[in-house]
């Protein structure tokens, strides 16, 4: 895992852009795995200014998005679908028909999930996937106690996510008990993942997930598993790992052909 801890959201969001278009470009047909919530819109705000000054061509890319409320349209203003459009989909040139999140609308829900999972091998994977971190350690809608080796399914969001994300519905009685996510086994078969973290509400999780015992009660430790991770963070969300100094070294010492800035 490696660790880069920057002076603030605004910078790590960049220099995690530049990881991504560094993908983009070596692999115009990349696979991104996507994530909603407040951490990932400063990095789709820097892809954005990418697309429309740099030229970074997404017509190739195919996005698949972690996970979605059950209950929500497209067209609900709170739904994972209405805010990768807002805030992502509307301002790059991916074609509509490469873009995939999970129905919140459909009938069967355990079909659905096992033709995502479908969807996602026929696309040949998922090459990058864009993480945030739930202050309770889940990734996508992993709760804790969620299986380590879990699928794309439906699970019922805890207590305190419910309480995180009212801020995007009008009470906290709207938001929906059930979403649809990938599971953690899904988001383990990514060829890479990009973690994100901002805010000392996230110290605690983030610590955990890095520096602490792999366990189901913290999912993000999972990644832990995984040969290829990148944790972009900033100051206040690493406070409470003990390496950060090793962090900062290995990351000033990259070999100049592993340097993403
Ligand atoms: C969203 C997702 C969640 C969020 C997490 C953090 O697609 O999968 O895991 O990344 O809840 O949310 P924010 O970024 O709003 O703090």
């Amino acid at each position: 895992m490696e660790i880069v801890i920057k002076d603030n959201a605004d910078t790590a969001s960049r220099t995690a852009a530049n990881y991504i278009a560094q993908l983009i470009r070596r692999k115009p047909n990349a696979v991104l795995g996507l994530a909603t919530g407040r951490t990932p819109l400063p990095l789709y705000r820097e892809l954005i200014r990418m697309h429309q000054e740099e030229g970074l061509d997404f017509s190739g890319v195919t996005t698949f998005n972690l996970d979605e409320y059950v209950g929500l349209s497209p067209e609900h203003p709170a739904s994972y679908n209405y805010f990768m459009r807002t805030n992502l989909f509307d301002y790059v040139n991916i074609p509509e028909e490469q873009v995939h999140l999970p129905d919140g609308l459909t009938s069967d829900i355990p079909a659905h999930c096992s033709e995502y999972e479908k969807k996602i091998e026929k696309a040949g994977g998922i090459d990058l996937q864009i993480l945030g971190i739930g202050s309770d350690g889940h990734i996508g809608f992993n709760e804790p106690m969620s299986s380590l080796a879990s699928r794309t399914r439906i699970k019922t969001l805890t207590r305190d996510t419910i309480k995180d994300n009212a801020c995007f519905f009008s009470s906290v009685e709207e938001v929906p008990r059930h979403v649809i996510t990938m599971g953690i086994g899904t988001i383990l078969d990514s060829r890479t993942c990009l973690l994100l973290a901002f805010g000392e509400n996230k110290a605690e999780a983030l610590a955990g997930a890095v520096e602490g015992p792999l366990m189901a009660a913290l999912p993000a430790s999972s990644l832990q598993l995984h040969p290829v991770v990148k944790v972009f963070c900033d100051e206040s969300a690493a406070c409470q790992c003990r390496q950060t100094d090793y962090y900062r070294w290995v990351y000033d010492n990259k070999p100049q052909w592993q340097q993403f800035e």
